[in-house]
């Protein structure tokens, strides 16, 4: 019954010092006027001098930038991963992998879907290559080292895709230790880098389950967009399985809002219902929808580069310092 308000209501009147302060006015030592220009205070407190609330409804905390590195390595891998097309996977994973190289992070960028948009989004033409992360992963005499290639980015490289990789779905069944092969491949190159960001497929086949099994963390990028919530469930799920029986490593690093619209009261209440869900998880970090963004896919670059000075630019510089710190 309503029990449970009462421990809260003295809680909130008793030890909360800003209320001790506001609510003293009464003390007989005290003038009014010290009494009034608290109270002033108090009232511009409310309008202007609360914390400025962000798009997740919490209150915007400032994170620092973050300090240099002394040295490279080993690389923290994060699987960008929903098994929904369309959501700002493959946009999350260049401009973050930008964001963190900006800050000194050496990324490579590992492009594990077929359709190879983040290879074309870093501006390489995906079917005029000859050897691809395809052929690291089915074939034990190709070199990762010859296939990674550098972009126009500094510090950010690209283990590129096309669509040989469909293959590989089916073939790897067949492998022995098929969930590690991802894995397996990545660790000659681990302490070269600061951060490897596997850019999934929108699935939750093999391959999908061998970037999971070669995971630190899984950001999961989700639309705000009603139906977006239905999958998460089952890919929380996927996750917490391969946790059990493949890593036990693996961790949410967080998720991440895309194509938020701060306009639409749609977009603010699917917002609160995932923050609602998802508590902490969420990044404090929401991405809008913008049209930079298909744009930047058309010129072949990160939008940090693209458009440096735009918010999106900055929405993910801020989530790249939200991922150092978590
Ligand atoms: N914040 C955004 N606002 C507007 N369009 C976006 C945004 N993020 C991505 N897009 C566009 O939406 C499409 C799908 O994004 P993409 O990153 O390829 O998703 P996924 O990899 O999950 O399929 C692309 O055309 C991309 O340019
Ligand atoms: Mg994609």
């Amino acid at each position: 019954m309503s029990t449970s308000h009462q421990p809260a209501a003295p809680a909130h009147a008793g030890p909360d010092p800003l209320n001790i302060a506001t609510e003293s006015g009464g003390d007989p030592g005290e003038s009014a006027a010290p009494a009034r220009k608290r109270k002033r205070k108090r009232r511009g407190d409310r309008d202007d001098g609360t914390p400025k609330v962000g798009p997740t409804g919490r209150p915007v905390r400032e994170i620092p930038e973050p300090p240099p590195l002394e040295r490279h390595g080993p690389a923290r891998v994060m699987a960008m991963c929903n098994q929904k097309g369309g959501v700002g996977k493959t946009t999350s994973t260049i401009n973050l992998g930008a964001a963190l190289a900006e800050y000194g992070r050496r990324v490579l960028l590992v492009d594990f879907d077929p359709q190879g948009a983040l290879s074309v989004g870093l501006g390489i033409q995906p079917h005029e290559l000859d050897q691809t992360v395809y052929n690291v992963i089915m074939e034990r005499s190709v070199d990762i080292v010859d296939v990674v290639r550098s972009t126009s980015v500094a510090n950010v490289d690209l283990l590129p895709s096309n669509i040989d990789l469909s293959a590989a779905e089916v073939q790897l069944v067949a492998e022995v230790g098929r969930e590690h092969t991802l894995l397996r491949v990545l660790r000659p190159v681990m302490d070269h880098y600061d951060y490897v960001l596997v850019d999934c497929q929108p699935s939750l086949g093999l391959l999908t389950v061998n970037a999971l099994t070669a995971a630190d963390g899984v950001i999961i990028p989700l639309e705000c967009e009603f139906f977006s919530l239905r999958g998460v469930a089952l890919l929380i799920d996927t996750i917490e399985k391969v946790r059990e029986r493949l890593n036990p490593k693996l961790d949410i690093t967080g998720i991440l809002a895309t194509m938020f619209d701060p306009r639409t009261l749609h977009s603010k209440e699917v917002m609160a219902r995932v923050v609602e869900a998802f508590g902490e998880t969420v990044f404090d970090t929401v991405i809008n929808r913008t049209v930079r963004f298909p744009e930047t896919t058309v010129a072949g670059e990160p939008i940090t580069r693209w458009a440096p000075k735009s918010a999106g630019a900055v929405a993910y510089r801020t989530l790249a310092r939200e991922v150092i710190r978590r």
